[in-house]
C-alpha cells in the first residue's frame, strides 16, 4: 500500500477510480447527491409463519397456471439493500434505496466497503448490482467497544450501525464501521441480466462479488419449510444477523407473468423468523422522559445476548403492564427483540428471591417537577414545558429526517444546547450563533458552519414538515400532511376549532383535543410567534390530487423530451397529483430533462435534485 500510495503521489495521473488507495480517506462530504433507481428498489412482503409461507405458494402455483417452477432460496441478510453501478468493468456509483425511486449517492463511502469489487472482469459493458451492506457481528461488537471506551452510546443493532456508515459524511467514519456488501440481483438496463435468478448469483459470484453461499434450489413448498426450519435453528451460528429467508421465483419469464403490487414483487417473499428470546435478571427499574414529557419504566437487564446482540434494557411501557407483566426488580424474566424494536418483556418467569416492587416517583426524575396522570391515560407526563429532557427530546424530533432535516443535530449536540442553557425552545435554534456553536465541545469551525447552514435550509421547509415537527401529542407526520392539506396556513390551523379540525381526514376528537390544547397554550402561542419571526414556512399549497402518484412532488421540465410535448409532460404530471413549475429551487423534487438542457440541469445537479429522464418520468408515472 505504502509503495502504491508514493508511486501514485509521484505520478497523479496513474491513479485510477479502483485504486486501493481510493478506498478510504477523502473529504469529507458535504451532503448526498439524490439519484433515480435504473427501476424501483421494492420491499418484500412476509411471510410470519409456515402457514404464510404455504399460502403464498398456494398463489403462486395458482397464477403460474401449474406451470412447473422452482424457488431460489437466500438468507436474508440484515442490513440495507444498495445498487451498485459498473461501467466497462469499472465500479462507478453506489446508490441507496432510499425511497425505492430516488435513493442517495454514496458512492464514496462504498468503496470503503472492501467486499465491493471496484473492478471486474464483466463482459456488459454497463450493468447493475444489487445487494445487501451488512455489519458483522465481530465489526459490531468491536464498534461498540470502541464507543464504550470512548464514553460513548452503544448502537442498538448491526443494521442501524451499518446504515449510519454507509450514510456518513465523513469517509474515514464509513470506513471504520468495516462494512460489507452481499449480492442478490444482477441487473443490466433496470432488469435481470438472466433468465434465471440462480445464474444471476452464479454469475455475480464469479464475477468476484460475495454472493452468500448459503442459497438452494428449492422444489416445491415443503423443501422452502424444510430451508426455514433449518435456518431458524441454525441463525445463531451465523456471523451475521439474518431476520429470516427470502424465497424467489427462480424464472425471470414467470417473475415477470406474476408481476408486482404496488409495493413488492410477486414472486418473492421474506419468511421472517420469529422475534429471539432470551431470560435474564430485572436488575432494577427506571424512568425515561420522552419529548410529549410522558414517563416510561425501563427495566435495566443483566445484559444478555439475544440473537448475537447484547441486550442491558427493555421497555415496560406504563404502570399498567408492569401490573399486567406481574413484574418486580429481581425477577427473572423472558425478553424478546424483533429487528429494530426495543427489546420488550414477555413474561415473568421466576419470581426473584429478595424481589422488590418498582414505585413510579413523585415527581419527574429530570427536572423534579409535577408529575399527572390524565383520565384514561396509561402513562404519566412531566407537566413542566421546559423540562430539560422534553426539549432535549423536542429538538431531535424537530431536527429528525423526515421532519425539519437538520443534519449534525443529534444527541451530543443537543444534549449541550439544553446544558449550557443555550436553547430553551426550539424556537432558539434558528438565532445560534457562530460563536455559541464553536464554544462547545468537540465542535470545530467547520461543523459549526454546517449545522448553523443546516439550521437556516431547514427554513424552507413547507408547513406539513413544520407542523409535524411542533411534537403536538398525537400529530406525526402523516396527520401534519392531512393538516396541511385542509388548513393551508399555520394561521388557519391555530384558529381552528375542534369541530373544524374533525373535518379533516383521519381527525377525530383525541387528535382535535390535543391540537387545540397545543395552540391554546401560552408558551406555544410565544413559540409559533418567534418561528414566524425566524422566517419558517407558514403557507403551504395543498397537493392537487390526493394519492396521485406524484402527489405533493414538484417538477421542472427542461429540455427537449424525446416523445413527450412540455405541456403533455406537465399534463401527466398534474394528472398524477404533482406539480409543474418553471424554476428550479430546493423545493424542486425532479428535473425532467431531455436534449440541450442548460442552466436548469446545472442548478438542479447542484442543489442535489434528481434528474430524470422522460423515459424514468413515465416509469414514476407507472409505466
Ligand atoms: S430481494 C424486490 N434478497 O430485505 C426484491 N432482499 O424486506 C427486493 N434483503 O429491502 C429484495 N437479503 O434490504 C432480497 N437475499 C435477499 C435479501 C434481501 C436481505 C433485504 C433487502 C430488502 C429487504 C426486504
Amino acid at each position: 500500500m505504502r509503495e502504491l500510495q508514493a508511486l501514485e503521489g509521484a505520478h497523479p495521473e496513474l491513479v485510477t477510480p479502483d485504486s486501493p488507495t481510493q478506498r478510504v480517506g477523502g473529504k469529507p462530504r458535504e451532503g448526498f447527491v439524490k439519484v433515480a433507481h435504473s427501476s424501483p428498489m421494492l420491499s418484500l412482503d412476509n411471510a410470519l409463519n409456515e402457514g404464510e409461507l404455504i399460502e403464498f405458494d398456494r398463489r403462486v402455483r395458482e397464477l403460474l397456471k401449474d406451470q412447473p417452477y422452482r424457488y431460489t432460496i437466500e438468507l436474508k441478510m440484515d442490513g440495507l439493500s444498495m445498487a451498485a453501478h459498473y461501467r466497462d468493468g469499472l465500479f462507478e456509483q453506489a446508490i441507496t434505496r432510499g425511497d425505492g425511486q430516488v435513493g442517495e449517492d454514496v458512492t464514496q463511502n462504498a468503496r470503503t466497503i472492501r467486499s465491493l469489487p471496484l473492478r471486474t472482469a464483466a463482459q456488459m459493458p454497463r450493468y447493475e448490482v444489487r445487494g445487501e451492506v451488512i455489519m458483522t457481528r465481530r465489526a459490531f461488537e468491536h464498534l461498540n467497544a470502541e464507543q464504550e471506551a470512548r464514553d460513548l452510546p452503544r448502537f442498538a443493532n448491526p443494521r442501524n450501525a451499518a446504515a449510519g456508515g454507509l450514510r456518513a459524511l465523513d469517509m474515514a467514519i464509513a470506513a471504520a464501521r468495516k462494512l460489507d456488501y452481499y449480492a442478490y440481483f444482477l441487473f443490466v438496463d433496470g432488469a435481470p441480466a438472466f433468465d434465471s435468478h440462480w445464474e444471476s448469483l452464479d454469475t455475480l459470484a464469479r464475477l468476484g462479488f460475495k454472493v452468500n453461499s448459503h442459497r438452494a434450489i428449492c422444489n416445491g413448498v415443503e423443501e422452502l419449510l424444510d430451508q426455514y426450519r433449518k435456518w431458524e435453528a441454525g441463525r445463531d451460528g451465523l456471523p451475521y444477523e439474518i431476520d429470516g429467508l427470502v424465497a424467489k421465483v427462480d424464472s425471470v419469464a414467470q417473475q415477470q407473468a406474476l408481476g408486482w403490487t404496488a409495493k413488492a414483487p410477486r414472486w418473492a417473499i421474506a419468511l421472517k423468523f420469529p422475534a429471539r428470546q432470551e431470560q435474564t435478571v430485572v436488575e432494577n427499574v427506571g424512568v425515561q422522559v420522552g419529548r410529549t414529557g410522558a414517563l416510561t419504566p425501563v427495566a435495566f437487564l443483566k445484559p444478555v445476548l439475544v440473537g448475537g446482540v447484547t441486550v442491558s434494557r427493555a421497555t415496560l411501557h406504563n404502570e399498567d403492564e408492569i401490573a399486567r407483566l406481574g413484574l418486580q426488580i429481581g425477577d427473572t424474566v423472558l425478553i424478546e427483540r424483533s429487528g429494530d424494536v426495543i427489546p420488550k418483556v414477555v413474561r415473568v418467569v421466576a419470581e426473584g428471591a429478595e424481589r422488590r416492587p418498582f414505585q413510579m416517583p413523585a415527581e419527574c426524575p429530570v427536572c423534579k417537577g409535577h408529575i399527572i396522570r390524565h383520565p384514561g391515560e396509561a402513562k404519566y407526563h412531566c407537566v413542566n414545558t421546559s423540562c430539560p429532557a422534553r426539549l432535549k427530546e423536542s429538538i431531535l424530533h424537530f431536527s429528525a429526517r423526515p421532519v425539519m432535516n437538520i443534519d449534525g443535530m443529534g444527541d451530543v449536540l443537543a444534549d449541550q444546547l439544553v446544558d449550557r442553557g443555550l436553547v430553551s425552545s426550539i424556537a432558539d435554534l434558528y438565532s445560534l450563533t457562530l460563536e455559541q456553536l464553536t464554544s462547545l465541545e468537540r465542535m470545530g469551525q467547520k461543523s459549526a458552519e454546517k449545522v448553523l447552514a443546516n439550521i437556516a435550509n431547514s427554513k424552507a421547509n413547507p408547513l406539513p414538515r413544520l407542523i409535524a415537527g411542533l411534537g403536538i401529542a398525537f400529530v406525526g407526520e402523516r396527520t401534519a400532511q392531512i393538516l396541511a392539506d385542509s388548513f393551508p396556513s399555520m394561521d388557519a390551523l391555530m384558529s381552528a376549532s375542534e369541530d373544524a379540525l374533525q373535518r379533516a381526514d383521519e381527525v377525530g376528537p383525541k387528535v382535535s383535543k390535543s391540537i387545540r390544547a397545543f395552540f391554546d397554550e401560552e408558551r406555544n402561542q410565544e413559540l409559533i410567534r418567534r418561528l414566524r419571526e425566524a422566517g419558517l414556512q407558514f403557507t403551504y399549497e395543498p397537493k392537487r390530487k390526493d394519492g396521485g402518484a406524484l402527489a405533493g412532488k414538484t417538477f421542472v421540465i427542461t429540455g427537449t423530451l424525446p416523445t413527450l410535448s412540455r405541456e403533455e409532460a406537465k399534463a401527466k404530471i398534474e394528472d398524477a397529483g404533482g406539480k409543474a413549475t418553471d424554476s428550479v429551487s430546493k423545493k424542486t423534487d425532479y428535473l425532467v430533462a431531455g436534449e440541450k438542457a442548460g442552466s436548469k440541469l446545472d442548478k438542479a445537479q447542484k442543489l442535489g435534485i434528481a434528474v430524470l429522464s422522460e423515459a424514468q418520468l413515465l416509469e414514476l408515472l407507472g409505466g
